[in-house]
């Protein structure tokens, strides 16, 4: 009962035809096309301001990008003054400037083969077959140093005869003559006794000695024997030499 009278109540209200064609709707349709000009000109001054902004925001990134790269190539550059510096004063404080390299120079070294005496010094062969010397000079039965160092030196002397004579000392001497001290220095002796005991029997030994010395530019180095007439000359029997170490 309610609903019917509430319907009729609106159409009663809105029972006028001239109501249904109201003055205000015509004017709506003229309004709409400007509506949408105007939007899409601002979307397009939108399009345009936020391009223009994506410029700038470009722009400043490449300019920061920039600043940031001159930055590091700068600061690279003060640090490798700094570690230059640091290295300078390091090089002053512990004396050198470069690491040593090692030297290019031939080591010296020697062997010679027994050849002959005078006296008491044994004399060498120096360029036969075997025997050799590199950076080291040999005169008259003498190595003769050409630099300061120390020295690896040896020598191996061969005695031997066909008869025994009784307590008769083997010796065999290396010494040094140098213009730094007035007499022969002597760096190794050997002596051989009781090495044979039967009389008329052959016999052989042999005396090696070996020694590191400390031997100056200029030395000369011999070897004197005791007994120079019972010493093999065999080049594989009797020898000296030397190397630097
Ligand atoms: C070595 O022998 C020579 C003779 O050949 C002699 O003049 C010299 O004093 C000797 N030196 C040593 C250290 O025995
Ligand atoms: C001795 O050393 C010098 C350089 O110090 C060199 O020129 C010379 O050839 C050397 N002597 C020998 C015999 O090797």
């Amino acid at each position: 009962m309610e609903q019917s009278y509430k319907t009729p109540h609106v159409y009663s209200v809105d029972g006028n035809p001239s109501f249904s064609q109201y003055p205000i709707r015509p004017s709506c349709p003229v309004l709409v096309p400007t509506l949408k000009k105007q939007n899409t000109d601002r979307i397009k001054a939108c399009v345009i301001l936020i391009l223009i902004l994506a410029l700038i925001i470009l722009v400043l990134l490449a300019c920061g990008i920039f600043f940031i790269f001159n930055l590091r190539s700068q600061i690279e550059k003060i640090t490798q003054k700094q570690i230059k510096e640091a290295e300078g004063q390091h090089a002053k404080f512990t004396g050198h400037k470069q690491p040593i390299k090692p030297s290019e120079n031939i080591r010296e070294a020697a062997h010679l083969t027994g050849k002959s005496s005078a006296a008491n010094t044994l004399l060498w062969d120096d360029t036969k077959d075997i025997a050799f010397t590199r950076g080291v000079r040999y005169k008259d039965g003498g190595l003769i140093i050409n630099e300061t160092g120390l020295f690896f030196i040896y020598s191996k002397i061969y005695f031997r005869n066909l008869i025994c004579v009784k307590d008769l000392e083997l010796e065999q001497t290396l010494f040094v003559r140098t213009s730094r001290y007035p007499k022969d220095m002597i760096l190794m002796e050997t002596k051989k006794n009781k090495y044979c005991v039967v009389k008329d029997t052959v016999w052989y030994i042999n005396s090696y000695q070996a020694g590191i010395f400390k031997l100056h530019n200029g030395d000369h180095i011999y070897v004197n024997v005791s007994n120079t007439n019972l010493v093999s000359f065999d080049q594989t029997k009797t020898f000296f030499g030397l190397y630097k170490l």
